[in-house]
């Protein structure tokens, strides 16, 4: 197969597996990537897993036209991508191991040799040219192992991306990416969500057509789409709007409370119920759902006072893949000494943003009228959001909505016409309240300012303290004029058109405009209040949150010059210009502090 004209696939299709690293059930079998660079020199990346030793050197005989390859570029030291590297190395005497040091030590342990006379060592940034095809080395420590390089083909513009973008499954059947893909990104690289947002940093400088991992189909269209999944996974967020029920149950009674529990957050509009039931399903599909979705609800039973083992490890996978970010609810039983919410929070203490209902179901036995009540408080709980998303069930005269303004950050929606727009502010203030008023000042550089002038109205949503840093970006680093700000977004509109945001917020108001006060630089928009929701009980979030909780702390360490106190963007220099505009966030210099 080719993927460009010099670019060739050598992989091998593996359907004997029986499980993946020993424990992922793959139905669907699995493929171990290799790829042959054709040039003045000849590279081959990455081996195989140790059954297709043939296999594989045939595929590279037939590839190469039986000419023999100078390098064996090893970006990964797993075995499924290792294990031939001896026996390459005795049928092609003369080529070079091209891999970092960690490698080479790591192939010295597996190997018994580090090919000392045979190696060239690389590191972050260094080259290979192979005649018009360049190669630059992109180090990913931990995607998945400590020793991994990728490989960046400047020609053909082609990443190699080692176990990044790989799925599970062989390329001979036809399947969803994304399914098999997030199965495998939680189970195998879940842990280290930092390591990858840096790589995707790093994958944002280069100029890719096309990924090659090494394991998967290789990825040659719509780009966007897997580095916006993957940016999602890696930085925890909340992939798809919906609850995940996870359950143990040893009778049938813990079992009958989740089944009545997701009948009623279907009925109050959950957009999607999924139930796992531990005991029986693929573990690592449980684990993909708890990290796709933004709700969790964990029900077991107490079981020698502690909790039933399959839900203990269902937990462990969670909390050792740094799960965060998500609101979850516990349903316990135990017939003489039910503990096992105590024993749920306790684990789940060292996860970060992690906020739990107020209602604990908590079953002695078998439900009955009060676990039942408790059950439908829960259900309520959970549902807030989406029962006051929907025309048919919100509230939308909850002036408690306005209790929600702080000295917060909301994120103004509005819509010139053609496409919907918002911009993150934090100049919004109650002014009345017979009638309520609210108002908004705005400054006049800002594209919204121009359009809610000519429109008259706009909704405000106040942000809650689950708001990502990605939230941010999106809405307060690039213009509405040039960038499509929703495009990630479901749309959700109020009475007045307008959209809000499907998450991240605790309420919004829809505004209309009474009366318009120019302050030269800004704009204030002191309007009446056409419509108030409250979406959920979490705290707004605050100028003071973010600052200490959502802002990456930048990394200044080492550096001289001025930070940029909204992003973080560091300017080095010994003097920033006064008239400096902060290239991620378009602060002034006014926002800067020197570092140190
Ligand atoms: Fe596909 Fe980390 O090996």
């Amino acid at each position: 197969m080719n993927i460009t004209n010099d670019i060739k696939y050598v992989g091998v299709n593996d359907h004997e597996i029986d499980l993946f690293e020993s424990q992922y059930v793959v139905e669907n079998g699995m493929a171990y990537n290799s790829y042959v660079i054709m040039d003045k020199k000849i590279a081959v990346l990455d081996s195989v897993d140790t059954h297709f030793t043939h296999e594989w050197l045939d595929n590279i005989q037939k590839a190469t036209d039986r000419k023999a390859p100078d390098y064996l570029i090893v970006q990964h030291m797993e075995p499924d991508h290792s294990a031939n590297i001896v026996n390459f190395m005795k049928l092609y005497p003369d080529a070079k191991v091209v891999a970092s040091a960690k490698a080479f030590a790591m192939m010295e342990q597996f190997y018994g040799s580090d090919y000392a006379d045979r190696q060239i060592i690389i590191k972050e940034g260094d080259t290979l040219s192979l005649g018009q095809h360049e190669l630059s080395f992109v180090a990913a420590p931990m995607v998945h192992w400590p020793e991994v390089m990728m490989t960046y083909d400047a020609h053909d513009k082609v990443l190699f991306s080692a176990d990044a973008f790989g799925k599970f499954g062989a390329l001979d059947v036809e399947e969803d990416w994304a399914c098999e893909a997030r199965r495998y990104y939680f189970g195998i690289v879940g842990k280290y969500g930092t390591q990858v947002q840096n790589l995707l940093k790093k994958a944002a400088k280069l100029d890719i057509q096309t990924i090659c991992p090494l394991h998967g189909p290789v990825l040659a269209e719509n780009l966007g789409y897997y580095l916006n999944l993957y940016n999602i996974w890696s930085s925890y967020g909340i992939e798809t709007e919906g609850i995940v029920i996870a359950y143990t149950s040893v009778y049938g009674n813990t079992k009958k409370a989740v089944e009545l529990l997701a009948d009623k957050l279907r009925a109050k509009g959950c957009p999607k119920v999924v139930v796992n039931d531990l005991a029986r399903c693929d573990m690592a599909e449980a684990v993909e759902d708890a990290f796709r979705y933004g709700k969790l609800v964990l029900a077991t039973t107490t079981y020698n006072a502690d909790i039933f083992p399959f839900m203990k490890e269902f937990i462990d996978h969670l909390t050792e893949r740094n799960f965060q970010n998500r609101k979850i609810g516990i349903i316990e039983n135990g017939s003489w000494a039910p503990m096992a919410a105590k024993v749920i929070r306790k684990m789940l203490e060292g996860c970060k943003n992690i906020t739990f209902t107020n209602t604990t179901v908590s079953i002695k036995s078998a439900l009955n009228e009060d676990s039942s009540a408790q059950l439908e408080a829960m259900a309520e709980e959970l549902c807030k959001d989406y029962l006051a998303q929907k025309d048919e069930t919100a509230n939308k005269n909850d002036m408690t909505a306005l209790f929600k303004i702080g000295y917060g950050l909301y994120v103004v929606t509005s819509n010139d016409g053609t496409k919907d727009n918002g911009l993150i502010v934090n100049t919004v203030s109650q002014v009345t309240d017979n009638p309520n008023r609210v108002a908004v000042c705005i400054n006049k550089a800002n594209y919204s300012h121009h359009i809610i002038k000519q429109t008259g109205i706009m909704n405000v949503n106040c942000l809650s303290t689950e708001a990502p840093f990605s939230v941010f970006q999106n809405f307060g680093f690039q213009s509405g004029r040039t960038a499509d700000k929703f495009a990630d977004f479901e749309t959700l509109r109020s009475d007045n058109g307008l959209v809000f945001l499907p998450r991240y917020i605790n309420a919004f108001m829809s505004l209309k405009v009474e009366q318009y006060v120019d302050f030269d630089t800004h704009g204030m928009f002191i309007c009446t209040v056409t419509e108030a929701r409250v979406i959920s009980d979490v705290d707004t979030m605050t100028y003071n949150y973010y600052q200490s909780n959502v802002k990456p702390k930048p990394e200044t360490e080492g550096k001289k010059g001025f930070v940029c106190k909204v992003c973080g963007y560091i300017y080095e220099g010994d003097v920033l210009p006064d008239d400096f505009i902060c290239p991620l966030c378009k602060h002034g210099a006014a926002d800067f502090e020197p570092i140190g």
